[in-house]
């Protein structure tokens, strides 16, 4: 789409209509400031009782007068708050949100609505999945990441008590409603998340991309993007998952490519128990990825720095925390869910737009102690560097 199409469509609070192009293709209704017209939307479906699912934090935000919005049109709806992040994203919850929904009635003509970033989206995923075996449910993503990223593939999942995302499913929503309205009121640490997975995205299939994502993040702080150039990269950045999408529509081949820097991140993630986000940890995660690729003598100096940069850009550290130790770390990568046997496969680059697919698979086995040497190299080479930068501001 054109550049002045969007503007228009931004102007005008108009609503463009995208497809994810999967196996079971979700339609996705994303503007700016659209709330107001959702109800419009849900009249074209019919359903005998609404359940509205959100968490604390945006039940307050914005949660709470959508909610109302919706109950004054259709009384038959039940309001359900959750903790927020991933407090909630696990069998626990899992469990009293589907019980609770069929203490209230829910049957197969029903709809549940998913309010939040991608932590109550991947929660009542994979609740509607479960219930009665599938009941339609609808996201309206309110995060860049949500926006973005989670809502775009059908994959839902909670975490376990080993790891992130341990369990999960492929489900899709009846559709996406994504309102860039509400990114404005993000926090630096959510935006930059979203970020991340925009530049990865780059990494891994599209070196223009990349050079337009470094183009804004050398115009615009991550905050500074309000308005029509939040907007407008929103856009942009829904694009550059679609097309890799595409590609693979069941996401259960070439789409591993988006998994770049999540085997580390992952595991970094579960071991900072809720100090770094999501997107904190990816990118301290693509940061190990490269330089484990250059170790290996597939990529360039360049390209490892061009990692540093776009991160530095986005404001983000890129040490892992001192509190994490190497062994613990290698533990949890090895019950990481791209582990096969002993070994752990990882997503590397072979150079910026394409990743090494050496024996027609995207995940590449590393010998453990390979994997290690590059890992404790990383750690000690940040670790100085945190300390000189302590010493510099002292
Ligand atoms: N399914 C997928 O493919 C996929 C992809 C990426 C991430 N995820 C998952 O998504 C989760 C992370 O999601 P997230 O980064 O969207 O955040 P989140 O859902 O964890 O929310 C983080 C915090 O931001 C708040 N928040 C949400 N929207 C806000 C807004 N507009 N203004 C102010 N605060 C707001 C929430 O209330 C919460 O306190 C993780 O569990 C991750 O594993 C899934």
């Amino acid at each position: 789409m054109e550049n002045h199409e969007l503007l228009e469509n931004f102007k005008s609070t108009g609503i463009i209509e995208m497809y994810t192009g999967l196996d079971q293709s979700s339609p996705i209704y994303f503007g700016y400031n659209i709330q107001e017209k959702f109800l419009d939307q849900l009249e074209n479906h019919s359903f005998d009782r609404l359940f509205f699912i959100t968490d604390n934090n945006m039940y307050n935000k914005y949660g709470g007068t959508f909610w109302k919005m919706i109950h004054a049109r259709y009384s038959n709806t039940k309001l359900l708050i959750v903790p927020d992040s991933d407090a909630s994203k696990n069998f626990i919850y899992l469990e009293s949100v589907c019980e609770e929904l069929i203490e209230h009635g829910i049957s197969k003509r029903s709809v549940v609505i998913a309010f939040g970033g991608g932590a109550v989206g991947n929660l009542v995923g994979m609740v509607s999945a479960l219930i009665y075996r599938g009941i339609r449910y609808i996201e309206i993503p309110t995060t860049l990441t949500g926006i973005t990223d989670s809502t775009l593939s059908n994959k839902q999942a909670i975490n376990g008590k080993r790891g992130k995302n341990h369990f999960g499913t492929y489900y899709a929503p009846l559709f996406i409603w994504s309102d860039v309205k509400y990114l404005e009121t993000e926090s630096l640490r959510l935006r930059q998340s979203g970020l991340v997975e925009a530049i990865k995205n780059g990494f891994i299939s599209n070196p223009e991309f990349l050079s337009y994502m470094e183009d804004i993040l050398t115009n615009f702080s991550p905050l500074q993007l309000t308005g029509f150039k939040l907007f407008e990269v929103s856009y942009n950045i829904i694009q550059s998952k679609m097309k890799i999408l595409q590609l693979d529509p069941s996401e259960k081949s070439y789409g591993i490519v988006l998994e770049y820097g999540h085997t580390f991140g992952h595991a970094i993630e579960w071991l900072a128990k809720g100090k770094l986000v999501h997107g904190e940890a990816v990118a301290i995660g693509m940061c190990i990825a490269s330089e484990l690729a250059h170790r290996l003598g597939y990529i360039s100096q360049e390209i490892v720095n061009l990692h540093y940069k776009l991160m530095k850009k986005l404001e983000l550290a890129v040490g892992v925390p001192p509190f994490i130790e190497l062994p613990e770390l290698m533990e949890i990568m090895l019950s990481d869910n791209k582990k096969t046997g002993e070994a752990v496969k990882y997503i590397l680059l072979e150079r910026i737009g394409n990743c090494l697919n050496p024996t027609g698979d995207y995940l590449v086995e590393i010998p453990k102690n390979t994997v290690m040497e590059v890992m404790l190299k990383y750690i000690r080479m940040h670790a100085i560097y945190s300390k000189e930068k302590a010493i510099e501001s002292a």
